[in-house]
């Protein structure tokens, strides 16, 4: 489990770094997304809130949509329901199905229990204010709406953590350099329920554990290089220190055929 300093809790949640370079495109987003191809089980996220959506008629919006990858699958699949892609980032919008719309979580231009389904999908860690989002979300929420938030548990990817702290000790000449910056443990699975039970008094938790297994660094390379928003928050040359775990990555697959990461994501269906 790695902790964020509080300069770098602040830059995970900083407007300005997820607007102009984490999510000014989809371009982050997707290379964070695809290194669950090599994830043993698979889980189809969109297909696990669609079940989650079984019950639900009416609108739904999706706030913090990104690249709009469950959006577009919702759309598909459940063409009766209205759904609304919403997003702080103008820019990640831009390949987003219309209609979308430009919004900050922590205020949202919706009037009180608009949506029968609200969507928070590994997004809470980013905003400022976690407690007032989760409020403004249940505000919009009609009575007998369920929220879907997702985010990481505190041991996801500890060994993306520990390849990181030993290439960066490496690159600072110390035995053990600065942790990668978190972007889920702000809000991770450990904390979310205790936020959302301000709001929620029925949150059932779906667990996603797996593993991921690559016989290539390429994956890993691009699921750390996607950090590059927050390399001033490291403390370490960032660019030295993704080419170092590059190596370090493909002496340990010469060694012994692979390099694992363990997994666990999870689910929150939240009703009052
Ligand atoms: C990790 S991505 C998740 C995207 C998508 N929900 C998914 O699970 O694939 C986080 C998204 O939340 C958006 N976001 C961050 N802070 C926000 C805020 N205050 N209001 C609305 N969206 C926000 C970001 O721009 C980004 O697109």
């Amino acid at each position: 489990m790695t902790s964020n300093t509080a300069q770098q809790d602040a830059a995970v949640a900083d407007k300005t770094i997820l607007t102009t370079s984490a999510y000014a495109d989809g371009r982050h987003l997707a290379a964070r997304q695809s290194i669950y191809r090599w994830q043993q089980p698979q889980y189809d996220l969109p297909g696990l809130v669609e079940e989650e959506l079984a019950r639900t008629s009416g609108t739904v919006f999706d706030i913090g949509c990104g690249n709009g990858k469950f959006v577009s699958r919702l759309r598909k699949d459940r063409p009766d329901l209205q759904v609304v892609g919403i997003d702080i980032s103008v820019g990640i919008l831009a390949g987003v199905e219309k209609p979308v719309l430009v919004a900050d979580a922590q205020t949202l231009p919706f009037a009180d229990d608009s949506a029968d389904a609200v969507l928070a999908l590994h997004m809470l860690y980013h905003v400022a204010d976690i407690e007032a989002t989760i409020k403004e979300m249940a505000r919009v929420l009609r009575p007998g709406g369920v929220l879907i938030a997702s985010t990481n548990s505190d041991t996801d990817k500890q060994e993306l953590d520990r390849l990181w702290t030993r290439a960066a000790g490496e690159i600072l000449g110390v035995p053990k350099g600065p942790a990668r910056v978190s972007l889920s443990s702000r809000f991770s699975l450990e904390k979310a329920p205790r936020y959302l039970g301000a709001e929620f008094n029925e949150i059932r938790i779906q667990q996603l554990p797996g593993t991921i297994t690559v016989a290539d660094p390429a994956p890993i390379v691009a699921h750390l290089a996607s950090y590059e928003a927050w390399a001033e928050q490291c403390g370490v040359p960032f660019e030295e220190t993704v080419r170092r775990v590059a190596e370090i990555v493909d002496e340990t697959i010469n060694a012994e055929g692979s390099f694992k990461i363990t997994c666990l994501g999870g689910i929150l269906a939240c009703r009052r």
